[in-house]
């Protein structure tokens, strides 16, 4: 006997949570004067990673991209199990422009449908925003590592926070820091994005695996790209792209320094960076290194940096920072970030489980 499909409406979880305008259009389903209703389909390894929470991160994400980026012009974002499989769906009025490659980098979309009369799903091609093959950002495995559909939200919503989600779209230069970038995850995925991507970590083991990490990568995928000798050695700095290129926004920048974060605006430059994106340590693998040697608490860490941060961004930049509730506060994180002169804003909804010492949430503040 075949299993009864749920009705939409009793499998429906608004997520009215970020997503707080009361719904304009009817739905859920078809096109009502001008407004389509569509159903985005959550990437199974995305699935994987969190679980039940992918579809309701996916939303949450796509609620403030549109809020910081889009300009309010998705509505009714929600959760819904259609002939048991999990969408995000929402409605939007006409066709904005941008409406498709913003929902195309969304960190677990996988594919987009109109939901038409009578239930039926059309499929609406995304555009392809990356630049290179997305084995950039899969291939390392190692402890530590943060998780890379995380690493995608969270640059997702610096970047549009930061108000450069449209320059990166339309391929014009952006420029991320993580100032704590490990072996790189953040690093690749702004790369993948034709990012410029800056680094800097303390551990010099990291920087190192990251450098022959991406020389490598770059070798096998007979990419152009020239080494900077005279970085020096404890910096890995090359360009990506055809030498001598006239064209200097063809070309991409990966500088990476090994040293302690708080010297980050010094290694890169007052107003360097549209966006900053990290993730802090957990207190678990990796602790903090502050002055006073390597600390549990991440606030030490949190408050040694942030001035740092902060020149290191444009006014108007945005932080973004991921990090676990079990050994930091969400008060004590925003109160660091207010006084060192951030405007935090809101995102809720986005606490998740990762294992059972940790707990991720993400703060976003902007300069
Ligand atoms: C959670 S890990 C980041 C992992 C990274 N996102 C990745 O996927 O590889 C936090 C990082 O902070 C670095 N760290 C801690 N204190 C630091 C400091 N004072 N200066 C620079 N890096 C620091 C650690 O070495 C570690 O690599």
């Amino acid at each position: 006997m075949a299993e009864a499909i749920p009705s939409p409406d009793r499998s429906r979880r608004s997520i009215a949570a970020f997503d707080g305008r009361r719904p304009r259009y009817p739905g859920p389903s078809g096109t009502v004067r001008g407004v389509s209703s569509y159903a985005l389909l959550v990437r199974p390894a995305a699935n994987r990673v969190f679980g039940a929470e992918a579809a309701r991160l996916l939303g949450a994400e796509l609620g403030l991209v549109d809020r910081w980026a889009l300009g309010d012009v998705v509505h009714d974002i929600s959760v819904e199990t259609i002939a048991a499989i999990e969408y995000v769906t929402f409605t939007s009025a006409a066709d904005p422009p941008e409406l498709l490659p913003t929902i195309a980098v969304l960190s677990s979309a996988l594919a987009l449908f109109v939901r038409e009369a009578e239930g039926l799903l059309r499929p609406v091609p995304l555009p392809r925003i990356e630049r290179f093959d997305d084995d950039l950002v899969t291939t390392q495995r190692y402890v530590g590592k943060t998780n890379e559909a995380f690493t995608k939200l969270l640059l997702n919503l610096g970047v549009a926070a930061s108000g450069r989600l449209s320059s990166l779209l339309a391929g014009d230069r952006v420029r991320v820091l993580d100032p704590l970038c490990g072996r790189g995850t953040t690093l690749n995925q702004a790369l993948l994005y034709g990012c410029d991507a800056f680094g800097i970590d303390a551990d010099a083991k990291a920087t190192a695996a990251y450098a022959t990490f991406l020389t490598t990568w770059l070798q096998e995928k007979r990419l152009k790209h020239q080494a900077d000798p005279s970085a020096g050695r404890r910096r890995f700095r090359l360009t990506i792209g055809r030498k001598g290129a006239a064209d200097a926004g063809g070309r991409i920048v990966v500088d990476v320094v090994t040293g302690d974060t708080g010297d980050a605006a010094a290694s890169f430059g007052r107003g360097s960076t549209d966006v900053v994106v990290a993730d802090l340590p957990y207190g678990v693998q990796h602790g903090s290194r502050t002055a006073a040697g390597v600390s549990r608490r991440p606030l030490d860490l949190v408050e040694h940096a942030l001035p740092a941060w902060r020149t290191a961004l444009r006014p108007g930049g945005a932080v973004a920072l991921a990090w676990n509730t079990r050994v930091l506060s969400r008060d004590d994180l925003t109160g660091a970030l207010a006084s060192a002169g951030f405007d935090v804003l809101e995102t809720g909804g986005f606490a998740h489980r990762v294992d059972r010492t940790i707990t991720r949430d993400l703060v976003v503040a902007r300069r």
